[in-house]
């Protein structure tokens, strides 16, 4: 693939600090990211050029000001875009549903307006496993219907879902991924960049290493009654940068053509279900620590269980999760070590 000019929104965040590690490291593609550090920090950057010798040009622009997004696609002439930037916390959206709707929503209608109309063909769209809602029937794959959404949070990657394929349908030069992530976790080997939210962490590894690092007090397992092998949810941890390589090959099938329509979805998980303990016991394992746990009742907007059928991905983009759990517990822990 020849290179190209990718909008990176979200890039300081989580996910898209390692994609676009894993894409400055492996490709010649040029990247612009695009942030306002509502959950993350410019320090990001300096981290990134650290890994990897390149220089990410970035605004800082909230992607809910159209005015000010627009002057960015007017100057940079985007091929394609990872549409990584939103709120994410479950527990957050359902006490707060008007920021999740508001940011999320106004975000991905602004990219698209500008996309559409800066001829901006390629889009990735950063969705989640949240859409299937509660599901009986594991592992979930993509023609899985979709239940109700638990969460606002949810909710609002089920709209984002249904936009892009409405706009596909409409304007067939479009063309559309949406890669539904499970759960990620863990940091980039260098230890440089990992998942830093700004305010207290809702996610289960975060809450772990920042309790084993003495800075919260106690692990809580919302929830020991779940229809499940111990009690605890059950979700599918993928390596954060075995999801950054989801997307490097995410945005070659698209530029390939691979695709067969110009709306297409696909999972990206391990394919295992580990439960909220069992994640619990490899963390100690890893680091020798034992936790102070307390469990609590069940959290709102939490499902009982959810992992993924792979088949999809490993056969359309000849990708699959490699990194296993320890692996992800261990650099997590380097990660947050590095940060004391
Ligand atoms: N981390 C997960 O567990 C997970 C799971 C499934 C899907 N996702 C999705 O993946 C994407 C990236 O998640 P992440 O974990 O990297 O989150 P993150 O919060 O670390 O990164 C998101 C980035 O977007 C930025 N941002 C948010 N709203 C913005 C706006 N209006 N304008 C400009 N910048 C804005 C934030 O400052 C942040 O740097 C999100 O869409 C999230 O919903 C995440």
């Amino acid at each position: 693939m020849e290179n190209k000019k990718i909008l990176i929104t979200g890039g300081a965040g989580y996910i898209g600090s390692h994609t676009i590690t894993e894409i400055f490291e492996k490709t010649n593609h040029q990247l612009v990211s695009v942030d306002n550090f509502s959950n993350s920090s410019p320090i990001t950057y300096q981290r990134i050029e650290k890994i990897t010798g390149k220089t990410i040009p970035h605004y800082n622009v909230d992607l809910c000001d159209f005015n000010s997004l627009e002057q960015v696609f007017e100057k940079e002439k985007f091929d394609g875009i990872i549409h990584f930037a939103a709120y994410k916390s479950v527990p957050e959206s359902v006490e707060n549903p008007h920021k999740y709707y508001h940011n999320n929503l106004n975000s991905l209608l602004n990219v698209l307006e500008l996309a559409l109309k800066y001829q901006t063909k390629h889009f990735l769209f950063s969705s989640s496993c949240s859409v299937y809602g509660n599901i009986k029937e594991m592992p979930v794959s993509e023609e899985t219907p979709l239940n109700k959404a638990v969460s606002p949070y949810a909710y609002t990657k089920q709209i984002g879902e249904q936009m892009l394929a409405d706009y596909a349908n409409i304007y067939p030069d479009l063309q559309i991924l949406a890669l539904r992530y499970f759960n990620p976790v863990g940091a980039h080997p260098s230890a440089l960049i990992g998942e830093d939210p700004i305010n207290t962490p809702t996610a289960l590894v975060p809450i772990i290493t920042k309790v084993a690092s003495g800075k919260m007090k106690e692990l809580s397992v919302y929830g020991t009654d779940y229809n499940t092998r111990d009690g605890s949810c059950i979700r599918d941890y993928i390596h954060v940068c075995d999801l950054a390589n989801a997307h490097l090959v995410g945005l070659q099938y698209l530029f390939d053509k691979k695709n067969q329509h110009n709306f297409d979805i696909i999972n990206i998980g391990s394919g295992n279900g580990i439960s909220v303990l069992e994640a619990i016991k490899s963390f100690e394992k890893v680091a020798g620590i034992t936790l102070p746990i307390k469990y609590s009742d069940r959290r709102a907007g939490d499902v009982e269980s959810i992992y993924s059928n792979t088949k999809k991905s490993e056969k359309v983009l000849n990708w699959k999760a490699e990194k296993n759990i320890d692996e992800m517990m261990k650099s997590a822990w380097e990660w947050e070590k590095g940060n004391l």
